[in-house]
């Protein structure tokens, strides 16, 4: 099969927020206790970080990490986490049906996300909780007054305020699922009045608001138009998320999502200029995708697995080659967006639907996600362009046009470099690209992730999915085999 991409280096969609790299730890599973905190491990530092995980982390170059939730910031106690450690209280957790011990909270937590490399994204708790315990919670980590809460954060040894600086007005709040989940109208009230709050205390800061927890919620459109004509002029970004799966085993159909991710952004981003223009406003709401992977063989694990116990197994998908195909694929559904989408959560970052895996008291390892998502973070920071793409296609189960060849390019304008991220969906041919309009520059890697086995999966004793340089014998035409994700690196 052969494809073309033509670029032109001067028609640039947006300069990338490098922001869209980020990911999330929630209080879930093994992700906080037994994945980035494990005291008793051989490699744990002298707060209890496993040093192991934390260079994972690292590689990845992960901006931003949403926290502490997800459906847990929705019943949490912040003030549970700080303080003497041996006095904080374990308590039921009731969105996952497990123990909290409290042992991480937020003084914790920004320490990792410093010893990471990462800047934290704040999320408050407007289930249980409203606009008083999230003022007190911004002047905890952001206050320089001499007042309660910023004394308190002195008084737990952080002289310096944490300066958080991008805040989710809660989590999902359209889901019934949720703890003290809301209509649009009751969610576009409370998150408006803690707008207002968490703004006057620290007006630096930027607010997420919650959109649709999915596309296909009942709720979709309706809930933006409604939670927007409400928090219009006190919030940033409106939130998607979105979590595809092959149930059915249909890999043509599932490696399409990409399609179908693209069109919510759209579709969302046209809802937010919808209530700019009824409000004449002239400031433009952007996108927050803070939460976005693949994940449906452990959905709704919760429900049957042993109640009530501290840093569960919970939600550990094992992704193999298609789902790293498809995560390359959002990837650059994310790239080709970044006019509207400025903040990204692959959901999660450690054992909980992840691309970092840990044993306890054991290895770390990588999942097959690990490996687009790395090169993307690294290679996808400077500007997306906008690419003529000729590929053959075929039809999706809704009978949209799906091109085999799913690509972005980012051109990053300091290191004279264009990078361009290539799938091909196709599940029998290799595909000869042809790549037109880059005069100048040359080919320097070809990197690749393939496999044979569309299904092969790496574990904690082999890694079976790892990417390979290929060799480079000429600029163009490039051969991307069939199921196999790329990135072609050009320099001048
Ligand atoms: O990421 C796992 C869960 O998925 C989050 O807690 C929730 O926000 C979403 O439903």
């Amino acid at each position: 099969m052969k494809a073309k991409i033509s670029i032109d280096k001067n028609s640039i969609i947006s300069k990338i927020d490098n922001r869209i790299y980020g990911s999330f730890i929630e209080h879930l599973g093994r992700a906080v206790y037994n994945g980035i905190y494990e005291p008793t491990h051989p490699l744990a530092d002298e707060s209890g970080w496993r040093r192991d995980v934390l260079e994972l982390v690292k590689e990845l170059k992960c901006p931003l990490v949403r926290y502490p939730g997800g459906n847990f910031v929705s019943g949490y106690n912040w003030e549970d986490g700080i303080g003497d450690k041996s006095k904080r209280p374990k308590k039921l957790e009731l969105a996952w049906l497990s123990i909290e011990t409290n042992q991480v909270g937020i003084d914790e937590f920004q320490d990792w996300a410093r010893l990471a490399g990462t800047e934290l994204m704040m999320a408050v708790n407007l289930g249980t909780r409203g606009p008083n315990e999230a003022r007190e919670l911004i002047e905890y980590c952001n206050g320089e007054t001499d007042t309660h809460f910023a004394n308190l954060r002195r008084k737990n040894g952080f002289e310096k305020p944490f300066n958080i600086k991008l805040w989710c007005l809660g989590n999902e709040m359209d889901g019934d699922w949720q703890i003290c989940h809301k209509t649009a109208e009751e969610y576009g009230r409370i998150a408006t009045e803690t707008a207002k709050v968490l703004k006057w205390v620290d007006p630096t800061i930027e607010l997420v608001a919650c959109g649709s927890s999915d596309p296909n919620m009942p709720t979709y459109g309706e809930w933006e138009r409604t939670v927007l004509d409400h928090t219009y002029d006190y919030v940033d970004y409106l939130s998607l998320h979105c979590y595809y799966g092959n149930k059915a085993n249909d890999t043509k159909n599932f490696l399409a999502r990409a399609e179908d991710m693209d069109r919510f952004i759209k579709r969302t981003a046209a809802i937010c200029d919808e209530i700019k223009a009824k409000k004449g406003s002239d400031k433009t709401v952007n996108l927050s995708f803070d939460e976005w992977n693949v994940w449906y063989r452990t959905k709704d694990e919760e429900k049957t697995a042993e109640r009530w116990q501290i840093a569960p197994h919970l939600l550990e998908e094992k992704y193999n080659l298609e789902d790293a195909l498809l995560v390359g694929c959002m990837l650059s559904t994310l790239q080709n967006n970044s006019d509207r989408v400025k903040i990204g959560c692959l959901a999660q970052l450690v054992n909980v639907i992840a691309p970092i895996m840990t044993e306890n008291g054991g290895k770390a390892w990588k999942q097959t996600i690990f490996y687009p998502y790395m090169y993307s973070s690294l290679y996808g920071r400077g500007s997306a362009l906008n690419l003529k793409c000729h590929s053959e296609s075929y039809k999706s189960n809704e009978g949209w046009d799906i091109p085999y060849l799913c690509s972005s390019a980012v051109i990053n304008e300091d290191e004279d470099r264009i990078t361009v991220f290539a799938t091909n969906r196709s599940l029998d041919s290799d595909m000869e690209l042809s790549l037109c309009g880059i005069d100048g520059y040359t080919l320097k890697e070809h990197i690749e992730l393939y496999c044979d086995d569309i299904k092969a999966e790496n574990s904690v004793d082999c890694e079976a999915i790892s990417p390979k340089k290929r060799e480079i014998i000429h600029t163009s035409p490039a051969i991307l085999k069939k199921h196999s994700w790329n990135m072609l690196v050009f320099e001048k």
